[in-house]
């Protein structure tokens, strides 16, 4: 499983990506609307770093999400077009594929939404799994019946497993077939936190420290 930060925070993804294992970031109108600032030089300072950069329409029909998503994938090669899962979306899009635009369909909640998705041409699709727990139901559930059902018919669509809320989820969409997982910088740090490590490299340490002491160093 790749690991993208599911954040428009451009200093916090900047720090993440010098770590070297973020390859992507994905956005949404809501995390761009906390980043503030202009969404088109946000998208443009984050494509400049990763390799993948999801940037959704707001526009609710076809005509509309397909004139955005053109807009958006001109910011920069690795801008990905994140599509709303609604008729007037798949219909965008086949028309932004047609012209070789790659697309993430997003708001995903179902195995059968994702192989819609992916039958319209989607390159990626993002299930919502914490959303999903919310509401009663196993949003990991739907990453491993979507996973199998790709594998089954053989569908090269990536799988981007969102709305990860803790590290349990990390692990577990990674178990069940997720081939991304974009995570929020807040659950990546505590990821990069164990208290044995900590442990342990404090009593490395000042064994070593007692060695040169020992030694009159
Ligand atoms: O990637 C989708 C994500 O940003 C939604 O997360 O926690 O608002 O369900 P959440």
């Amino acid at each position: 499983m790749r690991i993208f930060a599911d954040s428009a925070d451009v200093e916090e993804i900047k720090k993440l990506a010098d770590l070297g294992f973020i390859s992507g970031a994905t956005t949404n109108p809501t995390l761009i609307a906390k980043a503030g600032g202009e969404p088109g030089e946000i998208y443009a300072q984050l494509a400049n770093m990763l390799e993948h950069v999801s940037a959704e329409v707001v526009a609710e029909d076809a005509d509309g999400m397909y004139r955005e998503g053109r807009e958006l994938s001109s910011i920069h090669p690795n801008i990905v077009v994140k599509i709303p899962f609604t008729p007037e979306g798949l219909k965008a899009v086949r028309r932004l594929k047609a012209d070789g635009v790659r697309v993430n369909v997003t708001l995903i909640f179902s195995a059968a939404q994702a192989l819609i998705a992916a039958r319209v041409g989607a390159d990626f699709v993002s299930p919502f799994i914490g959303r999903i727990d919310d509401i009663g139901y196993s949003g990991v559930d739907v990453i491993r019946q979507t996973a199998k059902i790709f594998t089954l018919h053989d569908i090269s669509t990536q799988i981007i497993a969102a709305s990860i809320r803790h590290p349990a989820h990390f692990i577990e969409a990674a178990l069940s077939g997720a081939h991304i997982g974009t995570v929020p910088p807040a659950v990546i740090w505590k990821l990069l936190k164990h208290p044995l490590t900590d442990i342990g490299l404090r009593r490395f340490l000042e064994d070593w420290r007692k060695l040169q002491e020992s030694k009159g160093k």
